[in-house]
């Protein structure tokens, strides 16, 4: 994983978006995020796997359960583990770490562990059973405005 971007002023510069444009991602920019999950890595040991979805994409365009918090994304990625010692920490590690690489591309996103209807997500990206799947993330570009909820 090579983390070739200003750490901390990314931290300071980041924060949870939960309302997003429909401003599409550009191709190169996407190619270079899924190289970036491919290069994750972490120093507790456990293997995360991880998810993309694009509910643009496919015969059937989707809309997936955030319980109204989430307005707009369309692009999303999920990260799964199997049950074993520091399986959440090296998930907490590796998905800190892709957030950060997104906020330095300009993108926003917004940790989700509660908030998604997790059976349809988990169906969606066709997560295998028996997976432990503790977390999303919308991502995309930020829309100007919050809204209320
Ligand atoms: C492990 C974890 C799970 C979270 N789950 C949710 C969630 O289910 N729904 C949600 O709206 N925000 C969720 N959040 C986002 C937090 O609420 C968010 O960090 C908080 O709004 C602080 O905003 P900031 O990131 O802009 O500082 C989660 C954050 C973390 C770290």
């Amino acid at each position: 994983m090579n983390i070739n971007f200003p750490i901390e002023k990314t931290i300071k510069k980041r924060y949870s978006v939960r309302n997003y444009k429909e401003q599409a991602i550009e191709s190169d920019k996407q190619k270079a995020i899924e190289s970036f999950i491919d290069s994750l890595e972490n120093p507790f040991g456990p293997h995360i796997a991880f998810h993309t979805l694009d509910l643009k994409s496919g015969p059937t365009a989707q809309k997936l359960g955030t319980y109204g918090l989430i307005k707009g994304a369309s692009r999303y990625i999920g990260a799964t583990i199997t049950l074993e010692p520091m399986a959440l920490e090296a998930l907490g590690y590796e998905f800190e770490a892709l957030v950060l690489y997104l906020a330095d591309l300009g993108l926003g996103t917004c940790w989700l562990g509660g908030t998604f209807n997790r059976q349809s997500f988990s169906n969606a990206m066709k997560i295998e059973a028996g997976k432990i799947f503790p977390i999303i993330t919308p991502y995309g570009y930020a829309a100007d405005h919050k809204h209320f909820k």
